[in-house]
Parts: C-alpha cells; sequence; structure tokens
C-alpha cells in the first residue's frame, strides 16, 4: 500500500470511530418514573450508566424509550412492580449486603411524594 493510502485509511478509521461514540444515545441524565400512588421516583439515569458500565443490565428487560415501564405495564408485559422488585431494589439490596455503595431501599427515600 501506498503511504498516502495508509494515510487516508487511518483518517477513515478515526472518523468511523468519532461518529459512532457520537450517535450513542444516553438519554436523559435524570429520569422521573410513575410509582402511582405511592409517588414519583426520582432516576438518576446517567449515574447508574457511570457505576453499571452494561447498559444491558436494564435494557435488556425494557427498551431504551422514555415512557417504556408504564407503556408495557399497561399491555400486561410487565407486572406492576416488577421492575422495582426484580430490578431497582434487588440490586440495592444485593450491594448493601455486600457493604457496596448503593441506591435506596425502603420506601420513602425512593418514592417522592
Ligand atoms: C439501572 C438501569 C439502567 C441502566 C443501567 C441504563 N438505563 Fe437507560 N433507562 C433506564 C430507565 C428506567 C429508563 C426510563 C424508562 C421509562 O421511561 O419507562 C431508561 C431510558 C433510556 C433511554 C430513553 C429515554 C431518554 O431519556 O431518551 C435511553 C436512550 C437510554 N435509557 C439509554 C441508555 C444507555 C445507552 C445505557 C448504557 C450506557 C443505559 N440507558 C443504561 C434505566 C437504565
Ligand atoms: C429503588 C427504588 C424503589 C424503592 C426502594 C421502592 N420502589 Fe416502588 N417503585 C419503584 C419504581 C421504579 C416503580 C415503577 C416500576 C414498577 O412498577 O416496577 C415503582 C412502583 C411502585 C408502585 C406502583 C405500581 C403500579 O404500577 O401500580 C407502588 C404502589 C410502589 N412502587 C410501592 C412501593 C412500596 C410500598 C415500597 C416499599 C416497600 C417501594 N415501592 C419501594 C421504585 C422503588
Ligand atoms: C445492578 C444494580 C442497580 C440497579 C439495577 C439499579 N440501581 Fe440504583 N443504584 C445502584 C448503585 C450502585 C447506586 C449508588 C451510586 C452512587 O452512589 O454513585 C445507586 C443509586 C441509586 C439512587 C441514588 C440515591 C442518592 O443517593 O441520590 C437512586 C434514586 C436509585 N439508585 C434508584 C434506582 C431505580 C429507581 C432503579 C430501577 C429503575 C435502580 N436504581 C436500579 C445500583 C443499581
Amino acid at each position: 500500500m501506498k503511504a498516502k493510502t495508509v494515510v487516508l485509511l487511518i483518517i477513515a478509521m478515526i472518523l468511523i470511530v468519532g461518529v459512532t461514540a457520537a450517535v450513542e444515545n444516553k438519554g436523559a441524565e435524570r429520569i422521573t418514573l410513575a410509582g402511582d400512588k405511592s409517588g414519583k421516583v426520582s432516576f438518576p439515569h446517567h449515574r447508574h450508566q457511570d457505576v453499571l458500565v452494561d447498559c444491558k443490565i436494564c435494557h435488556s428487560i425494557f427498551p431504551q424509550k422514555a415512557g417504556i415501564i408504564e407503556e408495557l405495564k399497561a399491555q400486561g408485559k410487565l407486572v406492576k412492580k416488577q421492575i422495582m422488585n426484580e430490578l431497582c431494589t434487588k440490586c440495592h439490596r444485593e450491594k448493601k449486603k455486600a457493604g457496596e455503595k448503593t441506591g435506596p431501599v425502603t420506601c420513602k427515600t425512593c418514592h417522592i411524594k
């Protein structure tokens, strides 16, 4: 390969990597989730991304779309409190038990009236 071709290839690779990184939509920094009569839940989304890194921990259960948890509950594809019990509080409890930094485990520290 000619030196010029190699340089062009390198530039193309840098551009592709840059564009892919910019395209990933990390969603809102903080998301307000509905909690029916118990009150709303203020969820620090980016903080979880920073700590947990793997998006699939949550997004293998529901897609990356605003309002999707309530949508799936309305369709009967998610049971009420399923995300809360099987995802949020489950992880917080496990981390608490392991003595690691964690999130809320009591109703009123998560639900705000
Ligand atoms: C600890 C759980 C959790 C992790 C980990 C997580 N998310 Fe989310 N994400 C949520 C929740 C909860 C919602 C809101 C769903 C709803 O509104 O019903 C959401 C919504 C979204 C949305 C749509 C809403 C918006 O603001 O645009 C995008 C995009 C998204 N996430 C991207 C990501 C990416 C990318 C990662 C990994 C870098 C990630 N998420 C990691 C829980 C998580
Ligand atoms: C870590 C945060 C967290 C804690 C702690 C928590 N919740 Fe939740 N709760 C949520 C989230 C997120 C939702 C919405 C998703 C779902 O329904 O799974 C929710 C949903 C609910 C709902 C509405 C379900 C529906 O659709 O009608 C009720 C009621 C509720 N929680 C009560 C409680 C009670 C009672 C406690 C304490 C025993 C509690 N929550 C503790 C996060 C939490
Ligand atoms: C796999 C583990 C895991 C899952 C799943 C998870 N969390 Fe957390 N959460 C954490 C950890 C770890 C922290 C502490 C982060 C820190 O201190 O930087 C945290 C912190 C929080 C806080 C911050 C409390 C404060 O000090 O401000 C809230 C609120 C919270 N989580 C709510 C939720 C809700 C609601 C869900 C479900 C949609 C959820 N979490 C799912 C691990 C998890």
